[in-house]
């Protein structure tokens, strides 16, 4: 695992970019890029970045493909805070990603049954791609990835999981009120996540500090499921000083 610690918003953006566009040239070399995308505040710069390197023609996503962490359950795909409408909107739409290039786990369907065995097909769309070169990340604060929250199996793999309480909380700001955030959703899982090539995961704010030393250097357990990034050969940790605190 890498740590990199930066001073400004501006250089953990760079940073973080910089990295991914590296581990798609070592891990998607020839191919045209597979990337895993993540929702959220943390990677909003480094998808601005990517986008100069897309002007200033350092990269170009417009044969690329990408696959969303995460999806909720309940919520239609065009609902202004699904998953899939939030990456058009902040990724497909910034980067010069096509929309039909982007899959997402269907959080919608006539039964839980669908929604399932969706989301198993899933990985085997991620698998028939290629795999994923680059998974961008962020970690919640309470160590969960995607929405894999604390309890989550290390090599669980994309399925229907429920929100943990801390989580609906922290998001009911994009809803009109925590009772219109859905109680479920669909996550890859940790196993899925640690298939991808190359992890660079995001994190700043003091908010983040006590979570990231976890993940970094606590033991390897659920009940942290960032923990796992340990397990991966190239997980890239791009911090501000802020979220790097509580590091020894
Ligand atoms: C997003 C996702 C989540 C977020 C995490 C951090 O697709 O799966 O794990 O990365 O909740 O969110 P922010 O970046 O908003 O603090």
């Amino acid at each position: 695992m890498r740590v990199l610690i930066a001073n400004t918003a501006d250089d953990v953006a760079r940073i973080a970019a910089d990295n991914v566009l590296e581990g798609l040239a070592n891990h998607g070399a020839g191919a045209d890029p597979v990337l895993g995308l993540a929702t959220g505040s943390s990677p909003l710069g480094l998808y601005r970045e990517l986008a100069r390197a897309v002007t200033e023609g350092r990269a170009d996503f417009s044969r690329a493909t990408g696959f969303a962490l995460d999806e909720y359950i309940g919520i239609p795909d065009t609902h202004e805070q699904s998953y899939r409408q939030t990456l058009v909107n902040e990724v497909c739409q910034v980067i010069g990603l096509p929309a039909q290039q982007l899959h997402t786990p269907q959080g919608m369907a006539s039964s839980l049954q669908a929604i399932e065995e969706a989301a198993r097909n899933y990985d085997q769309g991620i698998a028939a791609a290629g795999g994923i070169h680059v998974q961008i990340l962020g970690i919640g604060s309470n160590g969960h990835l995607g929405f894999n929250e604390p309890g989550s199996a290390l090599r669980s793999r994309t399925r229907v999981k429920r929100l943990a309480a801390k989580t609906r909380q922290d998001n009911a700001r994009f809803f009109d009120g925590i009772e219109h955030v859905p109680t479920h959703c669909v996550t890859q899982g940790l196993g899925t996540i640690l298939e991808a090539g190359r992890l660079v995961l995001v994190a700043t704010g003091e908010g983040k500090a006590e979570t990231i030393a976890a993940c970094v250097e606590g033991p390897l357990t659920a009940s942290c499921p960032g923990s796992v990034l340990q397990l991966h050969p190239d997980a890239v940790l791009v911090l501000d000083e802020a979220a790097a605190a509580g590091l020894k």
